[in-house]
């Protein structure tokens, strides 16, 4: 019943995870149960449980063939291993399982929608590359209660033919799955433009991309439906790991285009996006009966820090729209860790981002790498977007520390008890009177130690906020900091920090904004200071998280 392939893994990551210790795990963000982890995937709540699953390749810290992980939660903060769910054994996705959605059947059983990546059997054009089609996996009970999902006989239930001219089926994947209000369903699925053949062979993407829509009565038998959304290059190339949902009276598209050129942002003269991958909102109406979606005319970054991508939205049973993210910029990725891997077919090209020589470092002798966002309430109000972390995350605090009212004039300072790796902190800030001179600058350091530190910091007079990683340690190119224009015009800034082991969450003027990214200083750089340059009054305060 279970293949080969996916009973080695099983073993596999049974006996080599269990000599992680959890100390070399995040605090409060889900990593691999064993090896490497990008996307989440098949975020839902299903038989009294969230689950998620993720990209996964567990025989190596990188990115490599891809299985699907899996975890369950009753909180959304701890997260419980249940056994790899896909594997890529046939050869329709022997390349691998990459990303895709779940859906509850009406009769009660969960389906997976995925992208498979054939192997070299299934390359009708003969580049080279991997053909991808879109497949589905079905829950069934066994008998000791656990389940099995299993890949349907009928699989690809879409694939190249059913493609409309011009879309590129090696760059064709993400289901993104939903049930209308009929009862039928519809499947979003991003899909690249063959556009011209460039002279090393490689397609350009000159045409952009599309989000393609496609229907069925019963999730197993697909038809083309139309093309819902199309981007002439305007916003990268494509739009990876499409969502699409209503949220406070909007229709909301959240996709991740790789390639973007950088987008300057005219107001204070930082970027609004910089160039590479990056995660945008694009809001408008939904006109279910013609299947249109009309966007209002504006994109926003969804997230401003280092490492932010593929994430996916689901809603709970209560209602709330919930995100997590893959804290991971994938151009910083780690995709090879052997030449024989670079030499497979299909991965030079799958993988145009490689850059040898700019992956992040995990820490030393780590067996796992990659990270989740806490997982993030989502509202949409006054043409925004706001995150949120999970309310159940608060269930977490403890020993909470107040510094109220904090008069920090040209100093660096620290404050007993704020320390650690683990720990959240809400600092409101503004001038220390009402008419006072601006403050130049604010600046929170931490995980630091003598050596090592990660800045944030804030120029009013700019409304510059900075993220900085360039003193962490890690020596190789990687994108190390980044400035964006916060909101408030006033001096005042509300920060909600959470620091966990190897990243940060930080959420700007009550989740307007929202700054994640990871780092790798020593473990015991534990340190945090304030500082101001110019008189800033300041109230602090911090919990320690504590996962037990
Ligand atoms: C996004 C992505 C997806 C793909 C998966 C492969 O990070 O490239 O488009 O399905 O990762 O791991």
């Amino acid at each position: 019943m279970i293949s080969k392939e996916l009973q080695h893994v099983r073993e596999f990551e049974k006996s080599e995870s269990a000599f992680i210790a959890k100390e070399d795990r995040p605090v409060f963000h889900l990593s691999p149960r064993i090896g490497w982890l990008n996307d989440p995937n098949g975020f839902s709540f299903y038989n009294g449980e969230y689950h998620l699953f993720y990209q996964y390749h567990p025989y190596s810290s990188y990115w490599g063939p891809m299985h699907w992980g899996h975890a369950v939660s009753k909180d959304l903060i701890n997260w419980e291993y249940l056994p790899a769910a896909m594997a890529p054994d046939t050869d329709y996705d022997g390349a691998g399982c990459f990303s895709g959605t779940a859906i509850t059947l009406p009769d009660g059983r969960q389906l997976l929608m995925y992208t498979g990546c054939g192997d070299s059997s299934r390359d009708p054009l003969g580049k080279g590359r991997w053909l991808q089609t879109q497949c589905v996996a079905v829950s069934e009970e066994q008998d000791d209660g656990s389940i099995e999902y299993v890949k349907s006989a009928g699989n690809p239930v879409i694939c190249e033919e059913d493609l409309p001219e011009d879309c590129d089926a090696y760059e064709f994947r993400d289901p993104y799955i939903w049930r209308t209000t009929d009862g039928s369903y519809r499947a979003l699925v991003a899909a690249g433009r063959t556009g011209e053949i460039g002279e090393d062979g490689n397609y350009l993407h000159e045409k952009g991309t599309q989000l393609i829509l496609f229907r069925s009565d019963d999730c197993f038998k697909w038809e083309y439906d139309k093309v819902m959304f199309e981007d002439h290059r305007k916003i990268g190339v494509m739009w990876e790991c499409p969502n699409f949902f209503d949220l406070d009276g909007k229709q909301i598209l959240i996709a991740s285009p790789m390639d973007m050129q950088a987008e300057a942002d005219e107001a204070n003269g930082s970027i609004r996006f910089p160039q590479g991958s990056n995660v945008c909102c694009i809001a408008g109406e939904y006109n279910e009966e013609t299947e249109t979606f009309s966007p209002d005319g504006t994109y926003d970054p969804v997230d401003i820090g280092l490492d932010f991508y593929a994430p996916q939205v689901m809603k709970a049973p209560d209602g709330r729209h919930i995100m997590i993210g893959w804290m991971q910029d994938p151009k910083n990725g780690r995709f090879a860790d052997a030449k024989e891997d670079l030499s497979r077919p299909g991965l030079q090209d799958a993988l145009p981002l490689y850059n040898p020589d700019g992956y992040a470092h995990g820490p030393e002798g780590s067996h796992i790498f990659g990270q989740m966002t806490i997982p993030r309430e989502l509202k949409y109000r006054d043409g925004k977007l706001y995150q949120w972390p999970v309310r159940e995350f608060c269930e977490y605090r403890k020993d909470r520390l107040d510094y109220d009212g904090v008069l920090l004039k040209d100093e660096e300072r620290s404050f007993d008890g704020i320390s650690g790796r683990s720990i959240e902190l809400e600092v409101e800030i503004a001038p220390h009177e009402v008419g006072a001179a601006f403050y130049r600058e604010f600046t929170i350091d931490f995980a630091k130690d003598d050596d090592h530190f990660i800045r944030l910091s804030y120029k009013p007079a700019r409304s510059l906020i900075t993220i900085d990683r360039s003193h962490s340690g890690q020596c190789s190119e990687i994108t190390a900091r980044r400035s964006y224009r916060a909101a408030y015009a006033d001096g005042s800034l509300s920060l909600r920090i959470l620091i966990d082991k190897w990243s940060a969450e930080v959420f700007v003027n009550g989740g307007e904004q929202v700054m994640s990214l990871t780092y790798y200083t020593p473990a015991d750089a534990e340190g945090i200071t304030f500082s101001a340059d110019g008189t800033v009054a300041m109230d602090i305060t911090a919990y320690h998280i504590n996962r037990g």
